[in-house]
This record gives structure tokens, sequence and C-alpha cells, in this order.
């Protein structure tokens, strides 16, 4: 008989899910970043839109910037998650951290994608450097 896998994924994951996987470790639960006062997602505009275009759109192509205190940035997670996966984390995270829930679609998810490049070596990227 084949070994059984150890882990079982389901096929879809929950937003929230999908953030203690790939989010947590640099926003947190409470919304303000260990990492970097950047990365706080409390009070950011982003979260704060109910549209959500710009959460869908960071967790799709992630983003690098240049800060005073060194370049700062997030991964991409476009090929990491699915369309149902991305729209799920980021109504998520607008519910979680913003003013208003978002209430993203696969298919609004699908239509950035189109739009939005990957960082390619990036999107390789897992979390795990957050995991510690
Ligand atoms: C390796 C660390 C890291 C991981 C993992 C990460 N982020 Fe980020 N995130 C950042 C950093 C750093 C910034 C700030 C980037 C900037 O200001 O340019 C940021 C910014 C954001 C913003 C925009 C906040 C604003 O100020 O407008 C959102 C929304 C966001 N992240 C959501 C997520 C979600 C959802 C996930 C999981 C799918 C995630 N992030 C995973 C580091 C991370």
């Amino acid at each position: 008989m084949a070994p059984r896998r150890r882990m079982a994924r389901p096929r879809t994951r929950s937003g929230k899910r999908v953030f203690q996987e790939a989010c947590v470790g640099c926003h947190d639960w409470s919304g303000e970043s260990p990492v970097s006062s950047w990365a706080t997602l409390i009070g950011a505009a982003a979260v704060n839109d109910p549209g959500a275009t710009n959460v869908a759109q960071i967790v799709i192509g992630g983003t690098k910037r240049l800060t005073p205190e060194g370049a700062l940035s997030m991964p991409a997670f476009g090929h990491a998650y699915s369309d149902d996966e991305i729209a799920a984390v980021a109504n998520c995270v607008t519910a979680r951290f913003g003013a208003e829930v978002s209430s993203l679609t696969a298919r609004d998810v699908a239509e950035w994608r189109r739009q939005v490049p990957i960082r390619p070596i990036q999107a390789l990227f897992t979390g795990q450097r957050c995991n510690r």
C-alpha cells in the first residue's frame, strides 16, 4: 500500500488558514508587524478599502520598497494560492484589520492576476523565513 501523505491538504484553504500559513509570521494576528512598522496592517489604507484591491494585488504580486532602514519586501503569493484562496485571505484581512469587510470573489482575483506581474524569484518563497 502506498504510504499516506503526512498531511492531506484541503483543496481550498480558508482565508484564515492562508493567513496562518503565509502571513502571520510577518503581520501577526494582531496586525502589528513584528518585522517592520511598514508592514503593520492596522490602520493601513489597503485594509480599509472595502474593495480590497490593493490587498489582493499585493498578495498576488508581492512588493519591494526601499526605506531609510533598508530594503523591505513582501513575497508574491500569486503562484502559491488559488484565486479562491487569495480572495478568501483578502476578505479575512479586511474583516480582521479593516473598517469594513470586503467581498472579493475568485473572479476578481483572476482579473487582477492578468494585470499584476508576479515577481519570479519571490514567487517560490513559501513563508518559512517568517516561521522561525
Ligand atoms: C516575509 C514577510 C511577509 C509575508 C510572509 C507577508 N507580508 Fe504582507 N507585507 C510585508 C511587508 C514588509 C509589507 C510592507 C511593504 C511596503 O510597505 O512596501 C507588507 C505589506 C502588506 C500589505 C499592505 C499594507 C499597507 O501598508 O498598505 C498587505 C495588505 C499585506 N502585506 C498582506 C499580506 C498577506 C495577506 C499575506 C499573506 C498572504 C502577507 N502580507 C505576507 C511582509 C510580508
